[in-house]
């Protein structure tokens, strides 16, 4: 069973380290949001990726899908605070423009504790996981999920720790190989497009895009 984040421990995602070993402008490079699309971020948390992503999105929605009440309402809160312009000492990742406040906008916050998430079939032209591979892994349910949602030919993202030597994020027992994720990628019927090797673009973890299948 994937090791599961605890909710206790929502200060780590907010980590200002975070900016040196896992950038959101360097995940948003790989995931290349477009005017207008409707973007997963499957396992949002409190959204260390989720407003950054939503900047860079002229037009369209990120759907932030999260089993964690508890992490969502964090989140939900701050995007209610970000409706009324950036607040001052909020999380250091999230972007300063005049952008942001019509970015809140564009956040839709789905709580499923069984994944099901209230999209159609194929409406998501990305999905980014980000930290929650070694999650999910062997959870069937998600998986089949994510690749429901993803559009023919949409992106997934997948950005998640390394079974390598580091000083932060799961024991190396708890998360995947390069291999062991391709395995499970390809399991779902979607073709793996590009491999970053843990050490390529992030120290500490490795980097996959993937397209659905159609
Ligand atoms: C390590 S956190 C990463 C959060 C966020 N992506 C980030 O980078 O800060 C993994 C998240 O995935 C969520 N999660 C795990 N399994 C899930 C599932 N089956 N459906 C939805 N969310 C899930 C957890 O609740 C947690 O918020």
């Amino acid at each position: 069973m994937g090791h599961k984040f605890d909710p206790k421990n929502a200060a780590r995602l907010d980590d200002p380290a975070r900016l040196d070993y896992q950038h959101p402008e360097t995940v948003l490079g790989l995931l290349q949001p477009c005017a207008g699309e409707t973007i997963v971020d499957y396992g949002a948390g409190v959204g260390f990726m989720t407003l950054p992503l939503a900047a860079a999105l002229p037009r369209g929605r990120v759907v932030a899908v999260d089993v964690s009440a508890e992490l969502l309402d964090v989140l939900r809160a701050r995007v209610e605070a970000w409706r009324s312009g950036p607040p001052a000492g909020g999380p250091t990742h999230m972007p300063e423009s005049a952008a942001t406040r019509d970015a809140a906008e564009r956040v839709e916050i789905v709580h499923t504790t069984d994944n099901c998430v209230p999209l159609p079939d194929g409406a998501a032209d990305a999905v980014l996981t980000v930290n929650l591979w070694h999650e999910i892994y062997d959870e069937r349910p998600a998986l089949d999920e994510i690749a429901r949602l993803l559009a023919p030919q949409g992106r997934l993202v997948i950005v998640d720790w390394a079974k390598v030597e580091r000083p932060v994020g799961p024991p190396a027992e708890y998360v995947l190989t390069v291999d062991e994720t391709l395995v499970v990628v390809e399991s779902l019927g979607l073709s793996v497009a590009i491999v970053h090797q843990p050490g390529a673009l992030f120290p500490y973890h490795y980097a996959i895009v993937a397209r659905g299948q159609g």
